[in-house]
């Protein structure tokens, strides 16, 4: 593969290797001054993942002109963390020089899975011939209104605390049981979570942990990223009181609206969502599902 050199006539000679963490400052740049940037939505940076495989680059001379991340994680799922491509290469052709050693990188397992924040990725996906699997779906609320009453039948009984790192291993146990397998948590990014909220909070039977949520704080709003309750704690109003005490937690602190994401098809989490209040934006995110 190879292009023209803007400045001169000379024909460039494309190079593809793995990423190595000496190309921070160079993936710094692609980032910052590329046309197409795709970063997945996450608790890292898409450069964090540096030092992880598979990691690709395709480079012309020392400029990165394109770049592809999805390492595992957790195991036999690989999001695309990163995929972006300076201007003077067409999104398809990078994707065709680089996807191939990505997947030789996978060993040819799991599924690779992304989040179409933009229509040019979108577009790209459909054509190499990934599968729409579920639309991720906004919900907005305003914290003007009032939390809701504690359920009157059904009480499990639960104390709602502040999350404490001793939890961690606890919450980590309840995110693999009530999540389906795409969307499960590593450790990794339970511990992340837990360090960037803004308010992280179990709900404890006994002393069991049964649910728990994370929810982070922009200049704008507040945003409840994760809630999960154990699946033998469901429909017993634990969701119902981890969702109002946020909505609790934030209005004391002068926020004025939360939103929060979650699947079309996500029946119960919707019916939570509505019954406390929420209202559909109408900004989606696609869902795309390669299996090899
Ligand atoms: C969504 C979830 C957190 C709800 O927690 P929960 O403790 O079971 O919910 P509650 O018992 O507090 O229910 C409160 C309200 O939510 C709705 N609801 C909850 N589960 C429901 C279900 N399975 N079907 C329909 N409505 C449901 C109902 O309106 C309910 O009120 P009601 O009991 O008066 O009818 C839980 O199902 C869960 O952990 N799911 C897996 C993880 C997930 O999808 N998280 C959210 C997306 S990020």
């Amino acid at each position: 593969m190879s292009s023209l050199n803007p400045g001169s006539a000379m024909i460039i000679e494309h190079q593809l290797r793995q990423a190595i963490p000496e190309d921070l400052a160079r993936l710094r740049q692609l980032l910052r001054d590329g046309k197409y940037v795709h970063r997945h939505l996450d608790w890292r940076s898409p450069l964090d993942w540096l030092g992880y495989q598979p990691f690709w680059l395709l480079l012309s001379g020392e400029r990165v002109e394109a770049a592809l991340a999805c390492p595992p994680d957790p195991p036999g799922v690989a999001w695309v963390r990163l995929f972006a491509c300076s201007e003077q290469e067409r999104p398809s052709d990078a994707w065709h020089a680089l996807f191939p050693h990505v997947l030789d990188g996978l060993g040819h397992t799991g599924v690779v899975a992304a989040i179409a924040l933009r229509p040019w990725f979108a577009n790209l996906l459909e054509h190499e011939h990934f599968t729409l699997h579920q639309r991720v779906v906004t919900l907005w609320r305003s914290l003007d209104l009032p939390p809701g009453e504690f359920l009157a039948s059904g009480r499990a009984g639960e104390l709602i605390r502040p999350m404490q790192l001793d939890d961690l291993e606890a919450v980590e146990q309840v995110d693999a049981r009530a999540f389906g397998w795409l969307w499960h948590n590593s450790r990794g990014d339970i511990h992340r979570s837990w360090q960037q909220a803004a308010y992280a909070s179990v709900a404890v039977v006994g002393s069991e942990i049964v649910g728990f949520q994370f929810s982070t704080l922009s200049p704008t709003n507040a945003h409840l990223a994760r809630l999960a309750v154990h699946p033998s704690w469901q429909q017993r109003g634990i969701g119902w009181a981890l969702l109002n005490d946020v909505i609790r937690y934030f209005r004391a602190h002068r926020v004025s609206q939360l939103t929060v994401n979650t699947q079309h098809d996500n029946h119960a989490s919707l019916a939570l969502y509505r019954k406390a209040g929420f209202r559909l934006t109408g900004e989606d995110y696609l869902v795309y599902l390669y299996t090899h």
